[in-house]
């Protein structure tokens, strides 16, 4: 983990998605590393709370934005805000992120888009805007991307949320390459299950399996803020790819070794099966 609890002292950070889970346990752990830290969210009310509560718990500085990353045009005006406010960020955590979990033939054109807009537009709205300032600026950088195990584990129950993931991992992995001479580094982060909200916040189509999704995800037991603990390490260290926890470093692995065993994983479904989902 990060050595020293000022390692991130005078840096701005920015995370989206902070109102809650990853994006929320990032940017507090950032603020308790001496960053200030500008908490974005579409949820206007959880990016106040998360900011708030940095400057209440930690004693750091938290500002908060509402902002959808799916919208170019509030993208622009978010990126254009922070830096003529706070000036250009260190750092820059594309987080926000949702799931619209069923089979791919229940699956509508909207639940495509939203998915699209909000997964990958989001991601390349916040790498195109700060990383253009980031450069211009000319003292380098770090983004992190939160993709998933999805990037390269294929499921037949997550068929547009693991496309955009996969899209995601491919993003960082060229622009790590057009930025490095910049100074400025880009990480993939790929957990595999978190304890977090986002089955609760997800869509559900060809069948509702939310509660057991929850159930899932909260039994798994492995928390966001050790998803973050991996983040701010993978900026210390200037990463390219992190697989966190069991199921993300074992589907990592294997994924290389034997992408053909993968494909067959992709066909098991427990929660699919044992609801007649996606036969
Ligand atoms: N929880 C997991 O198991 C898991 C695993 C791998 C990757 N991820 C990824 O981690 C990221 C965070 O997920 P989480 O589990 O913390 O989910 P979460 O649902 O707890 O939090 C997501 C946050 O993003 C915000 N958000 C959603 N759409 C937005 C938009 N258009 N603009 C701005 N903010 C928006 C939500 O309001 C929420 O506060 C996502 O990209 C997700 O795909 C999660």
């Amino acid at each position: 983990m990060v050595e020293t609890g000022a390692a991130f002292e005078g840096r701005l950070v920015v995370v989206t998605g902070a109102g809650s889970g990853i994006g929320l346990a990032t940017a507090r752990a950032f603020a308790a590393h001496g960053a200030a830290v500008v908490c974005a969210d579409i949820d206007a009310g959880a990016a106040a709370r998360a900011a708030g509560a940095i400057a209440e718990d930690l004693g750091g500085t938290g500002h908060a934005a509402q902002v959808d990353v799916a919208s170019s045009a509030q993208m622009e005006e978010f990126s254009r805000n922070i830096v003529a406010e706070y000036g250009v960020p260190d750092i820059v955590v594309n987080n926000a992120g949702i799931a619209v979990a069923g089979p791919f033939l229940d699956h509508t054109v909207d639940d495509w888009r939203r998915t699209i807009d909000v997964n990958l537009w989001g991601v390349i709205h916040g790498c195109r805007l700060f990383g253009a300032a980031m450069v211009e600026r000319g003292e380098g950088g770090h983004i992190v991307n939160i993709a998933s195990l999805a990037a390269f584990a294929p499921s037949r129950l997550l068929p547009a949320y693991s496309t955009t993931k996969a899209a995601v991992k491919m993003l960082s992995d060229c622009l790590r390459a057009e930025l490095a001479g910049h100074g400025i580094g880009v990480s993939a982060i790929c957990p595999g299950f978190v304890s977090t909200p986002i089955a609760r916040h997800a869509t559900y189509v060809g069948g509702d399996i939310r509660e057991a999704a929850e159930r899932g995800l909260a039994r798994r037991g492995y928390p966001a803020e050790r998803v973050a603990a991996h983040i701010l390490r993978a900026v210390h260290r200037n990463q390219a790819v992190v697989p966190v926890n069991l199921e993300g470093k074992i589907g990592y692995a294997l994924s290389r070794i034997s992408p053909a065993a993968m494909r067959g994983l992709a066909r098991w479904s427990a929660l699919g099966r044992n609801r007649g989902i996606g036969r």
